[in-house]
């Protein structure tokens, strides 16, 4: 699957933009700043695919990328940004929530968690929202580079409890470098096996 293209395909603000739901579909979700766009970027090969930024907030609208003729990956922006103004912050919530509940091809949220900051009360929530909404997710742990063998594990631990209050949540979880690579291989055969 990701020996292919990726391209941008468009940056939505509402519903109504939305690309027709005729491929399979995964999105990436997470604090601000946790490396969604990194991420993305580092899963296709492609360098500058998603914006990546040092400022937080930089992803504001939900940016569709095409993987090969089949998949679309989903950049959503992020949350728990303590400066976004509020009626951002609600009409970003809102959005969320419809795009969540609404969309049939959806088959997989990734929840992107910092390996040196474990699952925080803004993660719950949308763990929760995954869970009315009833979309599977798994957690990607990210930055793993940026942390010792043994913080991670103790962060591992912390997100496995936070992990058996949701239904919707996946049991396994992916821990990631983008910087190192590492866990990209892994994901991408979950994101292929998916249909
Ligand atoms: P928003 O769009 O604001 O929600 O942020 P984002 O989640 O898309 O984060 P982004 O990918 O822009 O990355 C934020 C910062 O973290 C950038 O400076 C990245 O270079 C850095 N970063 C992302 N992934 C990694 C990683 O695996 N290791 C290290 N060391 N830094 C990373
Ligand atoms: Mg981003």
């Amino acid at each position: 699957l990701f020996a292919a293209e990726s391209q941008f395909l468009k940056g939505v603000v509402a519903m109504d933009g939305l690309p027709d739901a005729d491929r399979i579909e995964v999105c990436f979700a997470g604090r601000s700043n946790v490396g969604k766009s990194t991420l993305i970027n580092a899963l296709t090969g492609t360098k500058a695919l998603a914006r990546a930024s040092n400022t937080p907030g930089r992803t504001q609208e939900i940016n569709f990328f095409t993987q090969s003729d089949s998949h679309y990956l989903v950049d959503l922006p992020g949350y728990g940004y303590a400066n976004a103004p509020l009626a951002v912050v609600e009409k970003w919530q809102r959005l969320l929530k419809r795009y969540l509940s609404g969309r049939a091809n959806l088959r997989r949220a990734f929840v992107l968690v910092d390996t040196r900051h474990g699952v925080k009360a803004v993660d719950e929530e949308i763990m929760t929202l995954l869970d009315q909404s009833a979309v599977t997710f798994q957690v990607v742990m990210t930055k793993a580079d940026k942390v010792k063998p043994a913080e991670q594990e103790k962060t591992l631990t912390q997100v496995r409890a936070a992990l058996t209050k949701h239904p919707a949540a996946y049991p396994e979880i992916v821990v990631t470098s983008s910087e190192k690579s590492d866990g990209l291989e892994t994901l991408r055969s979950i994101i292929a096996e998916l249909d």
